[in-house]
């Protein structure tokens, strides 16, 4: 916090509870005089409830002066008028780090138990599959949902299809180095709208084996085939996905599978080393591994 603002708390923090002193000082001990009673006739309600300037209940007026004496307690204690530190030398960083500090202690021995256990074996521990799967809803839930199950444009880890291959080591890789797709821009050489007609229906039949007559198949076998195989069955070494089955990266629909053909795609998995390290990539590469099995 700047100097300017640490003042502005402290004075408008101080300037409160004095101004609470205040009120309770003068507010009023003794109950109304009998002028006032009388004069409060216009303010008489169902005949015999009369509005009028009564001191506060004592219990009351004792909660309040309590919780004015305990916040000065507390301001002395805690560093709550930020300009000084307070008795107990407690800051939110020094708290963060004590405990950060305390968990490393804690899941040191944890870790270098798990990082002489070969995935396999990381896969039937329970307590490695539930440190896996907490890590997961820290740093991978945004992208690839709470359940694994991804969305558009982010695979679903639970199932059997792979853009980069699912044995652990690439799983790792993945997590680890992070994976780049790309999915050139085709429409250009594709030519007309049309040709890109037929490419969409030849890729959405795809599953029910290749249509030789139609059209598409040739420039299939020129312009795709590199990255998707000739049958369509993808390619892991590009992330390329299978296209011959009902599993969709971005979707089914024509409007999707034009768009990706046109404009091209370009997914990207951070890579996540700097930010968890190997220890904590391992055990996800473990967690992740189950989850299709
Ligand atoms: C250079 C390699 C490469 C070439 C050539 C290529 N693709 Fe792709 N394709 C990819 C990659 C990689 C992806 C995944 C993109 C991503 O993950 O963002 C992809 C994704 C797709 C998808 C989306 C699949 C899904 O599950 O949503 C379709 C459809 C597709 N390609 C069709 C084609 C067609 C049709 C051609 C030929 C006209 C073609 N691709 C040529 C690499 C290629
Ligand atoms: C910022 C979003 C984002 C985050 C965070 C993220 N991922 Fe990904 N991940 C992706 C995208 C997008 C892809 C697909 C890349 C592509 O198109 O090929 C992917 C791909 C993967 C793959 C490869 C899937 C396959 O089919 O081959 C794995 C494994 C994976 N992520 C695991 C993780 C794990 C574990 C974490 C947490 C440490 C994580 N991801 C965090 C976006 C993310």
């Amino acid at each position: 916090m700047s100097s300017a603002w640490a003042w502005y708390v402290f004075v408008g923090t101080v300037v409160s509870i004095l101004a609470c002193f205040w009120l309770i000082m003068f507010s009023k001990r003794q109950g109304p005089s009998p002028d006032e009673i009388a004069g409060s006739e216009a303010h008489v309600w169902d005949e015999d409830i009369r509005e009028l300037n009564n001191p506060l209940p004592r219990w009351w007026l004792w909660m309040f002066i309590g919780t004015l004496i305990w916040s000065i307690g507390y301001l002395i204690y805690y560093p709550g008028l930020v300009v000084v530190d307070g008795v107990a030398k407690w800051s939110q960083v020094a708290q963060y780090e004590a405990e950060m500090a305390a968990a490393e202690e804690r899941y040191a021995p944890l870790f270098e138990r798990f990082s002489a256990m070969d995935v396999e074996a990381l896969v039937n521990d329970p307590q490695a599959m539930s440190l896996g799967s907490s890590l997961f809803a820290n740093y991978c839930a945004q992208c690839h949902g709470s359940s694994a199950q991804g969305a558009p444009g982010f695979p679903n880890l639970t199932d059997e299809e792979w853009l980069w291959g699912g044995e652990p080591a690439q799983i790792e890789q993945a997590i680890l180095k992070g994976r780049n797709a790309v999915m050139p821009a085709l429409g250009p050489a594709l030519g007309g709208e049309s040709e890109v007609t037929a490419m969409v229906e030849y890729v959405k039949s795809m599953q029910d084996g290749q249509d030789t007559s139609s059209p598409a198949h040739a420039k299939y076998m020129m312009l795709c085939i590199a990255c998707h195989g000739p049958t369509g069955n993808g390619n892991p070494i590009f992330g390329a996905p299978n296209l011959a089955n009902d599993i969709w990266l971005y979707g089914s629909s024509d409007t999707v599978i034009r768009k990706t053909i046109m404009e091209g795609r370009n997914g990207v998995m951070p890579a996540h080393e700097a930010l968890i390290g190997p220890d904590r990539a391992r055990i996800l590469a473990a967690y992740v591994y189950s989850l299709s099995r």
